[in-house]
């Protein structure tokens, strides 16, 4: 049962909001909304509330205040800056001017920013930006890991950095340093880890891509194979790039942010942020994400954002998070309680993501031609109507088999 999760986030004059309040559930949050609402801004300022070092990727005012609600093996507590603390200096100029507060809640132990890395050692959330493609860098050897107490203020440092693509990805000296370690007795957990991840690549790859690791050679160059062919880790495609840097990035982070002996990806605890997670992937391997991530994580929650009403239907009861744009930029918003995996991808996309100009499409209009000449008795107003949807509609539309019937039952009844 996961205890260690980001429960809510409370953001007042940061950025382009005037005041927004967000629940999370323990699990997965898919958060969805037009393009410029405010998703990946919302994963900003869950940075800000454990970290000044990425106030210059925020504007803020100087009335601005923001926290987290967190609950760390299932003790609350609430991690954040509160009234008065900001320096609002200019553009990328944000500074914390001094460390207040934010206010009382009750059964919350109440931190200011600058207690992250100590008072909560143990909660460290991992930003992954949407910039996941992985360039090529010549790897020289093993490199020694930094100790826990530096990997853990590193990553929390860098989260906006790492959110907006401006750290440099570490995933091919993992690769390499696990080559070297996973046989060592002292590396129990690594060696878990790692089968553990070469046993899953093949299930969270796309149906029949056979996506496996298949060995780190003398050049230190790692190894894949997809659809049957070779690969190096840069001649990866966007799409297998994308996800082996997130699944990569997840489990150096579970390594390297917990105590020896709370290192086992499968058990590991905590939030991973992920900006447009369906990025560069086909349909079906969206449908498939979800599933592929809580398998190889499946205590972990995670927040993601999306514009993929494929990964939408993936979701499970109260996983959707959806924001629209508010005119006052007042925002409260928690996940609908709803699931949609029953639903067509035309009904998330108009219902769920807004998309307007489905409305107009030609099937609609055509549709609703039909249905007035079916009302009005007209057998010939209809057949037209069939006929011009016939040329638009994919080959076993359902509606247009039972205009057909309709069509057939009016001129039975006409000829009788
Ligand atoms: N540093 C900043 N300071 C103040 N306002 C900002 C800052 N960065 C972004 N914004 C505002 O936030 C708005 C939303 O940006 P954001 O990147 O959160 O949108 P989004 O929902 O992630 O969109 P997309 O789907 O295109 O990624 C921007 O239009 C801008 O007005
Ligand atoms: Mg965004």
């Amino acid at each position: 049962m996961t205890a260690s999760y980001i429960e809510s986030l409370h953001l007042e004059n940061v950025r382009q909001f005037k005041e927004l309040n967000v629940t999370f559930n323990k699990g997965f949050n898919f958060i969805a909304g037009p393009n410029g609402c405010g998703k990946t801004s919302i994963l900003a300022g869950i940075s800000h509330c454990f970290s000044q070092h990425s106030f210059q990727f925020s504007r803020f005012k100087d009335d601005s205040q923001f926290w987290a609600d967190i609950k760390i093996n299932n003790n609350r507590k609430r991690i954040g800056s509160g009234p008065n603390a900001i320096d609002s200096a200019g553009y990328r100029k944000g500074n914390l001017k001094s460390w207040v507060k934010p206010p009382a809640a009750e059964g919350r132990e109440i931190l200011s920013i600058y207690e992250a890395n100590k008072k909560i050692k143990d909660f460290c959330p991992l930003f992954i930006g949407a910039h996941r493609n992985i360039k090529y860098k010549q790897i020289s050897g093993m490199q020694r890991e930094q100790p826990l107490e530096q990997q853990i203020n590193n990553n929390l440092f860098t989260s906006s950095q790492s959110l907006y693509g401006e750290k440099e990805s570490n995933i091919k000296q993992w690769f390499v340093n696990r080559y070297f370690v996973i046989d060592k007795d002292w590396a129990q957990e690594e060696r878990l880890n790692w089968f553990h991840m070469i046993e899953s690549l093949p299930f969270i790859g796309p149906f029949n891509s056979n996506f496996s690791y298949v060995t780190t050679g003398q050049e230190l160059e790692p190894v894949f194979s997809i659809y049957g062919e070779e690969c190096y880790l840069e001649e990866l495609s966007a799409g297998f790039q994308s996800v082996l840097s997130i699944i990569a990035n997840i489990f150096e982070w579970v390594e390297g942010t917990n105590e020896p002996g709370e290192r086992i990806a499968l058990n590991a605890e905590g939030t991973v942020l992920i900006d447009e997670l369906d990025l560069h992937l086909h349909p079906e391997w969206q449908f498939s994400l979800r599933e592929g991530l809580s398998r190889i994580f499946p205590n972990l929650q995670f927040i993601v954002t999306t514009h993929s009403p494929h990964l939408l239907s993936s979701a499970g009861e109260s996983e959707v998070i959806i924001m629209q744009k508010q005119d006052d930029n007042r925002y409260t918003l928690q996940p609908s309680e709803m699931r949609f995996s029953g639903w067509n991808t035309d009904q998330i996309l108009s219902e769920i993501m807004g998309v307007k100009s489905l409305e107009n499409k030609d099937y609609e209009k055509l549709v609703a031609i039909a249905l007035l000449k079916t009302e009005e008795g007209s057998a010939q107003g209809l057949r037209d109507a069939i006929s011009n949807l016939v040329e638009v509609c994919h080959p076993s539309d359902s509606i247009v088999t039972v205009l057909k019937a309709r069509l057939a039952s009016m001129v039975a009844l006409q000829d009788d």
